[in-house]
């Protein structure tokens, strides 16, 4: 079988002066480091003012994630980049409002027990088949902006109980693009210890955040106002579930803006990572002639008796597989951050309390040290008994400890379906003369995008 190795980041060009040799080296995904990290297994940037620590080694990396957790908070970075779009949401908070959060949310998550959401994700999944059938896609297709497309809408059905309109998508895209280039600005300036009343990048941000947050809050209130007028809500959809929760301890509801804080986090965890992952594995797909055949025999088994229904993904392995393997070359979420707080020393460097540790998903996954032949698109390595070792140490690409996602078995489901349902019509080819160029944003995305030739089978 010939194998596939996928892009890896390229380093950038130096440009010049000290300020563009900063974005040089971390607005490129940290490339230069990410070069040299397959054997690497602790590293560190030095920035003016503070020192970033790169942790690859497994040990440490649980310990940091899960073991030790409490004596490693989350890093603000994260809530600095998407503080306008999502508040002290759930993906950001930190200390008792998270875990207040976090009790809140767990049980009313459970509306979306993927048993239940089934159906929603094959209707998206459905409608992506008719968009494409009605031309969507041909010749050198943007993939990323169609997987965007469709797991906007799998998470939009979860959360308001109806489908995305076209007019959203187009509103949501155009200003999370923008957004997302400034918030990574502002985030490298965090980084580097820079005060944010100084970022001109945050300021310009806020812009296109409160357009996506303005288009998520308008169902909120109409909800909100028809439970205040006493009139029946039977959506049993997250938003109602997120209403509905209440605090154990404390017996407090979500106000309106909690609300729109959760829902913003729920809306875009929920779909730019899902979205990021498809797109890869398509492309890695298009690049395997032997997967893709066997992707598209294992999805005509699937659906030869009728729609896919909950039962048939236990007949979905390879494919649950091949999506396996693209989380582990391209996790979305790259680099997990977290704060040092107390003084320490690991593999003889000395950390000082307020540096950002990043464990990387990414780096791990592609460890020399824990992978056999770790840069090759090799979705069957999951099927091997050898590999469980290497999935328990340096596989975490939801995370581990009390952090890890929520929507990890959601991710999962709709992703098999997602692909499946495009396996069942459809052959992927590389674009002509285009090769992925990956880099690290707020996911892992394509800096030049990923483009497909679609051709009907
Ligand atoms: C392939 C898809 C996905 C990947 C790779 C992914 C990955 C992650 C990672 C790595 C984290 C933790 C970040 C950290 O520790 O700093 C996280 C957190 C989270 N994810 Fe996901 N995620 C995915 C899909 C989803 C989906 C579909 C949802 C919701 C429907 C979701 C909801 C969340 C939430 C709410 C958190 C915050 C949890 C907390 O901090 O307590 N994710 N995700």
């Amino acid at each position: 079988m010939t194998v596939f190795y996928p892009p890896k980041p390229k380093p950038r060009a130096k440009k010049p002066g000290p300020v563009g040799r900063l974005f040089a080296s971390l607005d490129s995904s940290l490339a230069p480091l990410y070069a040299r990290s397959y054997a690497m297994k602790m590293g560190e940037v030095h920035t003016p003012r503070r020192r970033l620590y790169f942790i690859v080694q497994p040990d440490l990396a649980l310990r940091v994630l899960a073991e030790s957790a409490t004596r490693y908070p989350k890093s603000n970075l994260m809530g600095a980049m998407l503080e306008h779009l999502v508040g002290d949401g759930i993906f950001v908070s930190r200390g008792q409002t998270w875990a207040r959060q976090r009790r809140m949310m767990d049980p009313a998550f459970e509306a979306t027990r993927i048993r239940a959401i089934f159906p929603l994700m094959r209707e998206a999944a459905e409608a992506m088949a008719e968009r494409f059938g009605a031309g969507a896609v041909g010749e050198a297709t943007r993939v990323d902006i169609e997987m965007t497309h469709v797991t906007a809408d799998v998470i939009f059905r979860t959360i308001y109980s109806r489908a995305f309109t076209r007019a959203e998508a187009e509103t949501i895209f155009d200003n999370f693009e923008k957004f997302q280039k400034l918030a990574w600005r502002h985030g490298v300036w965090t980084m580097v210890g820079v005060p944010p009343s100084w970022s001109i990048s945050r300021r310009r941000a806020k812009r296109y955040a409160k357009v996506i947050r303005d288009l998520l809050h308008a169902p909120v209130r109409e909800r909100l106002e028809r439970i205040a007028r006493g009139e029946a809500t039977p959506e049993r959809d997250l938003l109602q579930s997120f209403i509905e929760a209440v605090d154990p301890e404390t017996g407090e509801r979500f106000d309106e803006c909690e609300l729109v804080d959760q829902i913003g986090v729920m809306f875009l965890a929920g779909h730019e990572t899902s979205a990021s992952s498809l797109a890869w594995a398509l492309y890695m797909v298009a690049m395997s002639p032997e997967v893709q055949a066997r992707l598209h025999a294992e999805a005509d088994a699937a659906f030869a008796e009728g729609p896919l229904v909950f039962e048939t993904m236990r007949r979905l392995p390879f494919t649950r597989d091949v999506f396996r393997e693209a989380l582990r070359l391209y996790p979305p979420v790259s680099f997990l951050s977290r704060d040092a707080t107390e003084p320490e020393t690991m593999r003889g460097k000395h950390i000082k309390p307020g540096e950002i540790l990043f464990v990387s998903p990414w780096l791990s996954g592609r460890s020399e040290h824990h992978w056999d032949n770790p840069d090759a698109f090799d979705p069957d390595r999951f099927a091997r008994a050898e590999t469980r070792a290497s999935e328990q140490k340096a596989y975490f690409p939801f995370s581990r400890g009390p952090r890890v996602c929520m929507g990890a078995s959601f991710a999962m489901q709709e992703a098999v379906i997602i692909l499946a349902t495009i396996m069942r019509e459809w052959r992927v080819a590389a674009a002509a003369g285009h090769t992925p160029d990956p880099v690290a944003r707020l996911t892992l995305r394509s800096r030049n995008g990923i483009r497909l030739d679609f051709v009907r089978r």
